[in-house]
């Protein structure tokens, strides 16, 4: 049995990828596969937390006790994070937001041109939802991820300070997509911290118990 390192905390999650629409049935997503995140929900749960988890489209089961929220798009990711932000005394950024939408989706479904002409999807930004919260004049504390191909180490600290974030959490190795286990690394303003190699569950309980110290 864990010690309820989280008792009495309000904390808000957001896990999985988003789905930006290209016409009713079409759309462009990511990877992610939704599994760190479920697993810090049910970690903070264990941990005696009261969980919020805004979840993009997974195919996982809702950690139990958990209060889970279905989103598709960034837009509605942010709207609903923003509509249970208050009182929440962490904020853990997990999913992966889509970093652009398609600016030029279609009511209908796009049809085949018989001249053999393709559509032209053009993209605009979709708004930074972490940065936002940190932002906010009185914050929960805020914990953001990092999935980098290349210089980890730096570009998670530049993105620690950009976003205006006391933690955050940087996934060793990018091929940790779908998968049942991860290494990460934790930066914050004392350095860094390692997370040995393990199951997504194990480092879930870690990172748990590394925020409760910092709270
Ligand atoms: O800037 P980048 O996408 O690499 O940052 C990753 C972190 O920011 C993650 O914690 C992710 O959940 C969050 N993020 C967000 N809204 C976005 C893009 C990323 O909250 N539009």
């Amino acid at each position: 049995l864990q010690p309820k390192v989280l008792k009495n905390r309000r904390i808000l999650i957001t896990a999985g990828p988003t789905f930006e629409p290209i016409d009713p049935v079409r759309g462009i997503t990511n990877r992610s596969s939704g599994k760190m995140g479920y697993a810090i929900a049910r970690a903070a749960r264990e941990a005696g937390a009261s969980v919020t988890l805004i979840s993009g489209p997974t195919a996982l089961d809702t950690p139990y006790h958990v209060n889970r929220v279905d989103v598709m798009t960034a837009i509605e990711m942010r709207d609903a994070v923003m509509s249970h932000i208050s009182h929440q005394d962490i904020f853990i950024s997990v999913a992966a937001v889509a970093d652009w939408r398609v600016a030029n989706a279609s009511d209908q479904k796009i049809k085949k041109n018989k001249n053999g002409d393709t559509p032209t999807l053009e993209f605009t930004e979709n708004p930074d939802i972490l940065a936002s919260i940190a932002a906010l004049p009185d914050p929960p504390y805020c914990v953001g991820f990092a999935a980098e191909s290349e210089k980890l180490r730096q570009h998670a600290e530049e993105k620690r300070r950009k976003k205006g974030i006391p933690l955050l959490v940087g996934n060793i190795g990018h091929e940790t997509f779908g998968k049942d286990d991860n290494t990460l690394i934790l930066f914050d303003d004392t350095g860094t911290l390692e997370l040995p190699h393990g199951s997504k569950q194990l480092l879930a309980r870690q990172l748990i118990e590394q925020i409760a110290k910092r709270l």
